[in-house]
């Protein structure tokens, strides 16, 4: 039996393109789940890039207004790869029409609109997805389960940063993620909801929080509405300029429920890393690395009984890591980051076909905002904040 599922993208810009290539590859991949992804609109305010979109990736119809996709009855999945801003509008609207939501991360521009996203769905009853896809990284999923199963003994330690270098030139035109109406925050929930998210799949709760952050670049020359975060500078210097509304950089240390102690930062502004999202785990027994820009290997200490050939060794993803065999039958070849994607698009559309539930829905998106938004009022005051008291 083949389950026909009728698909709209918000938002044609990076994302949109990612997320139209990954249904699409879909029933390639999975042939056996029976699940027919239907690409039936994309909606973008500039309505060019939506036709590009609808074209390249074979969508029915393109449009400019996302009420269009949200009240169309052919579409069961709004799939939201817009700005920050627009998170909650649409998928509160989808929600309510009916339609199933997946949404991109952040789930919204800050803990309110989460919850009230959340709570939308909720009340729905309909599935939801946010676009968490690190977690679903072969070798990262073997940490996880690595963790899970105690071979690293009591994880005591926790690094997470993730370092790029995309607003580092002050000349790169300003683009949504500059500004706070359109994003909330900046590193702290862009990049921030990426390192809460992994820190708490390796670690568990995060309970209390203390941070503080910075703008390093303060305003850009004006850009235009499809200006992407990784454009570079062009033209004269007499362009007008924008002021930064949104932080650069965060660095924050963090107590989780467990107590083991974790240390996460970003950063969007410094030269060196492109991509540099990388975590460490430390345990009374054993330790894992991992670094984005390596996205197949990790470094891996389990305990040797030879103390003086006991250390870390690189352990290459293959398909005895959870999901790499869909992809190549054979280690050491790797998968690409397009990848994550289509594993994701796979499990929101095996759950929408009643298989299992999607692991990252919209109270992991609100966990995740309760977290960041910890952060953000931690480094506010430059005190200690409990998150408990943010997420209830
Ligand atoms: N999971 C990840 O790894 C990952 C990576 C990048 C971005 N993101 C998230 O994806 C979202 C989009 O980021 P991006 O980098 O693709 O942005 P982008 O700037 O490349 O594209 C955004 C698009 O949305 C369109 N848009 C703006 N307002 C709209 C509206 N009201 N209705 C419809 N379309 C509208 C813009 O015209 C643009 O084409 C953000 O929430 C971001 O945090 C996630």
């Amino acid at each position: 039996l083949v389950k026909r599922i009728g698909i709209a993208v918000v938002g044609a810009g990076w994302m949109g393109n990612a997320h139209a290539q990954a249904y699409r590859q879909v029933p390639r991949m999975w042939p056996e789940a029976g699940i027919d992804p239907r690409l039936i609109a994309v909606a973008d305010t500039e309505l060019r890039a939506a036709q590009a979109t609808a074209e390249r990736w074979g969508f029915n119809r393109s449009t400019a207004d996302w009420r269009d996709v949200v009240s169309d009855p052919s579409v069961d999945i709004v799939d939201i790869t817009g700005p920050n801003s627009i998170h909650a509008e649409v998928a509160i609207a989808a929600a309510r029409a009916g339609k199933h939501v997946a949404c991109e991360k952040p789930l919204g521009r800050t803990l309110d609109e989460a919850k009230a996203i959340a709570s939308e769905v909720r009340r729905a009853g309909v599935i939801s997805q946010v676009g968490f896809n690190y977690r679903l990284v072969p070798a990262v999923q073997f940490c996880r389960n690595l963790i899970d199963a105690g071979r690293l003994g009591r994880v005591l330690h926790i690094q997470v940063s993730f370092l790029s270098d995309f607003g580092r030139d002050p000349e790169a035109p300003f683009s949504w993620r500059y500004d706070s109406a359109a994003a909330g925050v900046g590193s702290m929930s862009d990049l921030g909801s990426h390192v809460v998210e992994m820190a708490e799949g390796l670690g568990g709760t995060i309970a209390e929080v203390a941070a503080t952050q910075a703008c390093f670049v303060t305003s850009r020359p004006e850009g235009s509405a499809t200006t992407s975060h990784f454009e570079r500078a062009s033209g004269g210097t007499d362009r007008k300029r924008l002021p930064v509304t949104t932080d650069d950089a965060f660095v924050a240390s963090v107590r989780f429920a467990s107590g083991a102690l974790g240390v996460l930062d970003a950063s969007r502004v410094v030269a060196g890393p492109k991509s540099s999202f990388v975590f460490g785990v430390y345990g009374s027994e054993g330790a894992a690395r991992w670094d984005l820009e390596r996205m197949n290997e990790i470094d891996l200490y389990l305990p040797d009984s030879e103390e003086s050939s006991s250390g870390f060794r690189r352990v290459v993803s293959g398909p005895t890591h959870p999901d790499f065999g869909r992809f190549s039958p054979g280690p050491g070849v790797g998968l690409g980051w397009q990848d994550l994607k289509t594993i994701e698009a796979f499990r929101l559309l095996r759950a929408i076909s009643g298989g299992e539930p999607t692991d990252a829905d919209a109270s992991r998106g609100v966990r995740v905002a309760a977290v960041v938004d910890a952060i953000r009022g931690a480094s506010n005051t430059q005190a200690w904040v409990s998150v408990k008291q943010r997420e209830d």
